[in-house]
């Protein structure tokens, strides 16, 4: 029995994973850029980059600044687009072995739908993860995410199209009440909600007086961002009962123990790649012993057993 195994599941629809570590949508590219850093077949999930209707070109340059404490970025969701990535991108990805995740973008609801309609009939993908917590676009994105009313019908339309796929709901932090978008999206049927998209943020040059990235604000990840994620995962790990996966500045085995502490299910590693391509594969082997060092046997013994007052 593999013991650092872990499921996804819903009242209708489950996705076991091998392990409790996935990439993070937009840190990994589609996959194939990091194979030369590690056996893809390892992870326990595999979240690609961000995928629209029609190609998206992102957002003017520059797009990354590095803060003190993290990086900014204001991508803009460049992709190439659904049928490309279907055509090009996935038949050379190991989805017979590790559970392929498409990461989707609309600006509309209805374009939320019919991606979920052409991704929930692909059989080499496994779950869909909606992004309705890009801060970085100028329609749909975050703006869904922090409007439960555009939260909710975004949930309800891509689970009707969606088949018998897990539908995974990616929140922002940039809200005052996220518990509360969590149980909406419950309630419109997300299988499990992800959690933390990055902080809007923004960057100056003092000297030139004009801000670092191009699209003057953009989203802040990393280290800097964990404490913010784990309050975050906790939570809304209290708020719902479906599965959470913890996202935000996770770097090491012992990072994606605290996310489990405070209740998560899956982790998702982001910015960690960008710094060191090799880390998420590096994380994913360095978790036996860590749950050794820390005595943990069976997730379920450390799954939420945080103890609180
Ligand atoms: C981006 O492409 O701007 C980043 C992806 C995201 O924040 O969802």
């Amino acid at each position: 029995m593999n013991k650092l195994a872990v499921t996804l599941a819903d009242q209708h629809v489950s996705l076991s994973l091998k392990n409790p570590v996935l990439t993070a949508s937009g840190t990994f590219g589609y996959g194939l850029e990091f194979a030369p850093y590690g056996d893809l077949r390892k992870l326990g999930g595999l979240v690609v980059k961000g995928l629209s209707l029609v190609p998206r070109d992102g957002n003017p340059m520059p797009r990354i600044a590095e803060t003190p404490s993290g990086l900014l970025n204001s991508v803009g969701l460049q992709n190439c687009g659904v049928e490309a990535f279907l055509r090009h991108k996935l038949p050379l990805l190991p989805s017979a072995d590790v559970p392929i995740i498409a990461n989707l973008y609309g600006a509309s609801e209805e374009d939320f739908a019919s991606l979920a309609g052409i991704l929930g009939a692909e059989p080499a993908i496994a779950a869909l993860e909606v992004n309705v917590s890009c801060p970085n676009v100028k329609q749909g994105g975050a703006a869904f995410g922090q409007d439960p009313f555009a939260a909710a019908a975004v949930t309800e339309a891509v689970r009707k199209n969606a088949g018998d796929k897990p539908v995974i709901v990616k929140l922002s932090p940039n809200v005052s009440d996220l518990a509360a978008i969590a149980r909406v999206c419950e309630a419109a049927g997300a299988t499990a909600i992800s959690c933390i998209n990055s902080l809007s943020a923004m960057a100056v040059d003092l000297a030139g007086r004009k801000p670092l990235l191009g699209n003057v604000l953009g989203g802040l990840s990393g280290p800097a961002v964990k404490p913010v994620a784990l309050r975050c995962v906790w939570q809304v790990c209290r708020a719902v009962s479906i599965p959470v996966i913890g996202v935000g500045g996770i770097s090491s085995a012992e990072d994606v123990l605290e996310f489990i502490l405070v209740g998560a299910t899956a982790v998702q590693i982001g910015t960690a790649n960008i710094l060191r391509p090799d880390s998420v594969f590096r994380i994913v082997q360095d978790l036996p012993a860590a749950c050794e060092k820390y005595g943990v046997e069976r997730w379920e013994d450390l799954r939420g057993k945080l103890a609180v007052d």
